[in-house]
């Protein structure tokens, strides 16, 4: 490979140097600025982490409010990017349309796009936190042929989200606390999880002085896959085709024999547990007692096949436990959220964290475009053959 290390899939490669998140994969930690997962999702809400992630402490009583205050002002959108969302057929899937309205977002706010400008950049990251839920809802309501939402502002965050969701013109719309409390608490555990593929990917298109809105579109294309961010809708499709326990010894066969993955099992990084899955099965548990689904089909044989796994030779040895999508997808069902929504989800949860990498990178002086080599394996130096003689 000449000068140069070959690690395909970055296995033993740190592409930068961050402040924002440790993990520590073999005792099951998340870290965000330092803080355990575990105390930030008992204690803390999601703007609060947001503000962690991107400023690197905790606000006083002032800068709580003062950002709640300035996130809550952004969230209405142009009303000209409404207009995009009749380019789209209604039922694209709204991942498509999340990739093309963010992306298209660098068009409507142009003001903010002077990246070396700090105050600029803050302006971009307000109005990315602000901005993304509204349109994750728009994707929503575009789908089910539903009129927009506009933000109501005295909601909250997380509890805003969930009015530009499912209110209706007809009725008073009030979300339930405990069921706000575990949407809240889903946007905590998928905030930011160091380099990850689609962070990577937007480091990578930040680190050419791409403005921070088609640097977050790319993000979003990237956690659209199913081994990353599409895993929460991959764990839903999976359990609806097993169908029931009587299935699960049949399809923990195929499993073995590499015919389909556990879906939600196994992570690069964790290979001892993820410390978000055990949070995220609390919260399922919370919220199916909430409404009176403890006995969910869907959740028995989530619980099923995860102490069937847990208990197998194959897994163990691979070091294969949950990860946090392996409940998500349960408790953000019994949200009334739709499974193509739900990698929308993540994206709306993670904007957070690229935009904190985005940010960290563009303001270190050092800064270099992000440019791998490669091990090339092509054909040797040849001479051009004229069409006509070709074989
Ligand atoms: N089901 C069955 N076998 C698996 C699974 C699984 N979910 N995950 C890994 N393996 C096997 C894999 O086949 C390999 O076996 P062998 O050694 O016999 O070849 C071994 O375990 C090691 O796996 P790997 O593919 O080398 O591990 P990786 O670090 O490249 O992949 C992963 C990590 C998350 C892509 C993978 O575990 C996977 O595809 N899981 C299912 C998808 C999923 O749940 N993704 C969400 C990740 S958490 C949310 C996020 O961050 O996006």
């Amino acid at each position: 490979t000449g000068m140069f290390t070959f690690d395909p899939g970055f296995l033993a490669t740190s592409s930068c140097e961050s402040k924002i998140t440790f993990i520590d994969g073999d005792e099951g930690q998340l870290y965000y600025r330092g803080y355990p997962i575990e105390q930030l999702a008992e204690h803390s809400d999601y703007l609060e982490v947001c503000y962690l992630l991107v400023y690197g402490e905790l606000p006083t009583a002032t800068q709580k409010a003062e950002f709640e205050r300035t996130v809550m002002k952004h969230t209405m959108v142009h009303d000209q990017l409404t207009r995009f969302f009749n380019g789209f057929r209604r039922d694209a899937h709204p991942m498509a349309m999340m990739v093309g309205v963010t992306g298209a977002l660098s068009a409507f706010y142009q003001d903010s796009l002077d990246i070396a400008e700090p105050e600029h950049r803050k302006v971009a990251i307000y109005r990315l936190i602000s901005k993304i839920p509204t349109i994750a809802a728009m994707c929503y309501r575009y789908n089910q042929g539903l009129p927009f939402n506009y933000p109501k502002n005295d909601l909250g965050y997380t509890a805003n989200f969930l009015h530009m969701m499912f209110a209706t013109p007809c009725e008073e719309y009030t979300p339930n606390p405990v069921l706000v409390r575990a949407l809240d608490r889903i946007f905590t555990l998928h905030a930011d999880h160091e380099q990850n593929a689609s962070t990577s990917t937007v480091r990578l298109a930040g680190s050419s002085g791409a403005n921070p809105f088609a640097c977050i579109a790319a993000g979003i294309a990237c956690l659209w896959g199913p081994s990353h961010g599409g895993a929460n809708e991959a764990v839903l499709k999976m359990l609806d085709e097993i169908g029931s326990v009587d299935n699960v010894p049949a399809f923990m066969e195929g499993v073995k024999n590499k015919t389909h993955k556990l879906m939600g099992f196994g992570h690069r990084v964790y290979k001892n547990f993820d410390p978000r899955a055990k949070i995220m099965k609390q919260t399922c548990d919370e919220v199916l007692n909430e409404l009176g689904l403890r006995d969910d089909p869907q959740f028995q044989l989530a619980m099923k096949l995860e102490e069937i796994a847990l208990n197998d030779p194959y897994f163990i040895e691979r070091k294969l436990y949950p990860n946090v999508d392996f409940y998500s997808g349960i408790v953000l069902t019994a949200l009334g959220i739709p499974v193509s929504m739900f990698t929308v989800i993540f994206a709306l949860a993670r904007t957070v964290g690229w935009i904190s990498h985005w940010n960290e990178m563009i303001s270190d002086p050092g800064m270099k475009i992000g440019r791998p080599r490669q091990l090339y394996t092509g054909a040797a130096r040849r001479d051009y053959v004229q069409v006509a003689q070709r074989g």
